[in-house]
């Protein structure tokens, strides 16, 4: 399938919270829309993080023309591995399109693919859980998880 960029659905919004900052750690890069957005708003400096490595890899090539303005790190936000200096924050929780639209990522409704559900490639997946997990193991992520 052709893949489909993600498009950041609160870009103005997030320009007018950010544009004017020295280096802003955005924390959920995904394919890095509104770090290009921030970068092409004057923001000096802008380090992404993402737990998914696709997410990164589409990133750096998309704003490889923003040199050393710009810098991306596979991590998860609970852990991120810069804080000093940062001046601004964005966290734009959630999948990102790349996740979605790709059927081997196993999140879509629309397409057939395995039962993954992994934001990167540690962990168990989907299928692993729901087949292996202890009931008790499976009552605590529904409880903590399914709100
Ligand atoms: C809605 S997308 C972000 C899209 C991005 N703002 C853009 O403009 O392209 C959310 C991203 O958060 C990432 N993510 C989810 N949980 C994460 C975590 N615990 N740590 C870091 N990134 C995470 C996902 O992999 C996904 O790429």
């Amino acid at each position: 399938m052709a893949r489909v960029p993600h498009e950041p659905v609160m870009a103005a919004e997030v320009m007018e919270l950010l544009a004017g900052r020295r280096l802003v750690l955005d924390l959920t890069l995904g394919a890095g829309g509104h770090a290009e957005a921030l970068l092409e708003a004057g923001v000096e400096r802008v380090v992404g993080l993402d737990r998914d490595p696709e997410a990164v890899r589409e990133a750096v090539a998309r704003l490889a023309r923003f040199g050393p303005r710009f810098a991306a790190v596979i991590a998860r936000f609970s852990a991120p591995p810069v804080r000093k200096g940062i001046d601004g924050a964005l966290y734009d929780l959630g999948v990102s399109s790349m996740q979605l639209d790709r059927a081997e990522r196993g999140f879509s409704y629309r397409l057939a693919g395995p039962l993954d559900m992994r934001m990167g490639p540690e962990g168990p997946t989907a299928a692993e859980l729901v087949n292996e997990a202890p009931e008790a193991e499976l009552a605590r992520i529904t409880a903590t998880y399914g709100e």
